[in-house]
């Protein structure tokens, strides 16, 4: 092994982003600086088991079936871990990891919650921010109460669907007729659904409910989608804003990575000074709110007509290929891509080496 930090890169898992986060995490492999850090990809399957694959390949899915690498465990070893085998062996030393992993068991405090306790650097939010953030329905009281402007919503559990469905409707029917519903703590538009007619509504609620016992239900906008990358820990800066165009009605699972996607991503977003400087300002201060670190794109939506400005959601992984907008929009900010990769290994690392270890 040489002398060089060892960045475990973790993509794979268990949510139905696998298949994104593998082509996320091709791209940080390729970007990485080899001349300071050695790579090592650890694919987790379908079914949470832990992959060290050999060589440096990252195949499309990892499979436990496919024998893919040697299976391995982490055991913590004092500000790093170990990758320990079948037979009690040490396979590897991790000295940073950097998870690409999208959604549940990934993005969203449960992977952090192992490193924390594994005492491993890792890279972005940790637990609290990444569970916040991937909670549309607490995320958003929290926009709410820090006068964050964010589209009116209601929240729905699954139990209050079956045990009350009329109370149910006349709360959402407050919202108007269009309104977009979704599973509260997923991502990649899986289980979202645009509602424009009441008669719609509950294939909508039972569509959610598939993927979580909990949905949030919000007005409708017609609205421009910009996005903002963020990257930092105590000092947050803000990229230049892009904008999405949705190649479908709304920007859909297919219309995000379907090869077939008309999705066009306008960088630099045509936007005026002030626009941008409100955008950059509110994407900052998500950030804070949220108690997040590293990096995080937080999404916004600009009302046509109107031009008012609505915070929709902050991507504590948000993706990383080499079309993905967090590191287009830092490119086109002045960061070229390796060097935003090894940026946020150094935020991990200067986190972890910064936080108190006091415990009595
Ligand atoms: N309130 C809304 N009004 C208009 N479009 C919306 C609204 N909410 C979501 N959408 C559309 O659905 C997409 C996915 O919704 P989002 O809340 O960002 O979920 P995800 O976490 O899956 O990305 C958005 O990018 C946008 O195209
Ligand atoms: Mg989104």
């Amino acid at each position: 092994m040489s002398g060089k930090l060892q960045v475990g890169l973790l993509y794979g898992g268990r949510s139905g982003e696998h298949e994104v986060s593998v082509r996320s995490a091709r791209s940080v492999a390729a970007a990485l600086d080899r001349g300071r850090f050695d790579l090592v990809p650890i694919g987790l399957d379908r079914s949470g088991g832990w992959h060290c694959m050999p060589g440096g390949a990252l195949p499309d899915a990892v499979a436990v079936a496919a024998g893919q690498g040697a299976a391995v465990v982490p055991v913590g070893d004092s500000g790093a871990c170990r990758l320990v085998g079948d037979a009690g062996e040490t396979v590897q030393r991790i000295d940073v990891v950097f998870p690409v992993l999208h959604g549940p068991f990934g993005e969203d405090g449960t992977i952090q919650g192992l490193f924390e306790v594994l005492g491993v650097p890792y890279v972005g939010a940790g637990v609290l921010g990444s569970a916040v953030a991937m909670d549309k329905d607490i995320q958003k009281r929290l926009m709410r109460d820090a006068g964050v402007p964010i589209v009116p919503f209601v929240t729905l559990r699954s139990d209050e669907w079956r045990d009350d469905p009329q109370a149910a409707r006349r709360r959402i029917g407050e919202l108007g007729d269009r309104v977009f519903v979704k599973p509260a703590n997923l991502g990649s538009s899986v289980g979202i659904s645009k509602v424009d007619a009441p008669a719609q509504l509950d294939a909508a609620l039972d569509t959610a409910f598939r993927y979580d016992s909990k949905a949030v239900v919000e007005k409708a906008v017609d609205a421009r989608e910009i996005e903002c990358a963020v990257l930092g820990n105590r000092d947050p800066k803000a990229s230049l804003p892009g904008e999405i165009e949705p190649g479908e009605e709304f920007y859909s699972y297919d219309d995000k990575y379907s090869a077939e996607s008309t999705a066009r991503l306008l960088i630099p977003a045509p936007l005026t000074a002030a626009e941008t400087a409100e955008i950059q300002q509110l994407a900052v201060r998500c950030f804070e709110i949220l108690d997040l670190r590293g990096m995080a794109r937080v999404d916004f939506f600009l009302e046509r007509g109107s031009g008012r400005l609505y915070l929709n959601e902050p991507n504590t992984i948000p993706g990383f290929t080499s079309i993905s907008m967090y590191p287009k929009l830092w490119e086109a900010s002045g960061v070229p891509y390796p060097e935003l990769v090894s940026r946020l290994i150094e935020l991990a690392l200067e986190w972890h080496q910064a936080r108190p270890v006091a415990v009595d």
